[in-house]
């Protein structure tokens, strides 16, 4: 039997395991959130770099997994390739989807939803050249839409006027009322699809 370890810095990962079960119903599926250090997407590059490798290779020693899966695009964009090097096991990543938003577009304009962190990273750079040449794409990090995901797992209900709050100026920037694809990049978001959804202009996918 495979059993999956999957980790992230709070619920988030949940949308991840939920994929998982789906495409792999004899997996065991096991979860590690790392919510003593959450929210990961506030958090510097050294404070992430500094934890996760150590913290993923004691989480692997502990449930023995045959795969390592970071359902997490904050902690994958900056530190998968010190993980990978730290445990004897294979890590999956998680990261933003800009291959199949780049092949959808019509108007050649994406909006990326992420973490404060993620939107920073080199890595979003280096899949933006590989996969979006020719595209323009539009970055918007967000702390607030992690936290109102969070709360609404807990049974809080969502505040649509902050979800509205934390979207809204994705559109702001020139092109961006001419964004017709947002990609939800990082893990939490899929929790609270609806209500972004709702917060983005008529037509947006
Ligand atoms: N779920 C994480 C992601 O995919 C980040 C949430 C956080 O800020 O901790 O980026």
């Amino acid at each position: 039997m495979t059993r999956a370890l999957v980790f992230d810095s709070g619920v988030g990962g949940l949308t991840i395991a939920d994929e998982i079960r789906r495409a792999a119903p004899g997996w065991t599926v096991d979860y590690a959130a790392d919510s003593g250090f959450f929210p990961y997407g506030v958090k510097t590059d050294e404070e992430l770099r500094a934890r996760l490798p150590g913290l993923c290779a004691a989480l692997v020693g502990i449930a023995k997994p045959d795969v390592l899966v970071i359902a997490c695009n904050t902690a994958s964009t900056l530190s998968l390739a010190d993980i990978r090097a730290r445990v004897s096991v294979p890590v999956v990543g998680t990261v933003p989807a800009i291959k199949p938003a780049a092949e959808q577009t019509k108007t050649g304009v994406i909006g990326i939803l992420a973490t404060p962190g993620t939107v920073r990273r080199a890595y979003l750079d280096d899949l933006e050249r590989q996969y979006a040449k020719g595209r323009r794409v539009i970055r918007r990090g967000t702390a607030g839409l992690v936290d109102i995901a969070e709360r609404a797992v807990r049974g809080q209900p969502i505040d649509q006027e902050q979800v509205a709050y934390a979207v809204k100026p994705l559109f702001d920037p020139p092109d961006g009322p001419n964004i017709d694809v947002v990609v939800l990049a990082c893990t939490h978001f899929p929790l609270i699809r609806d209500a972004i959804q709702q917060a983005c202009p008529p037509g947006v996918k």
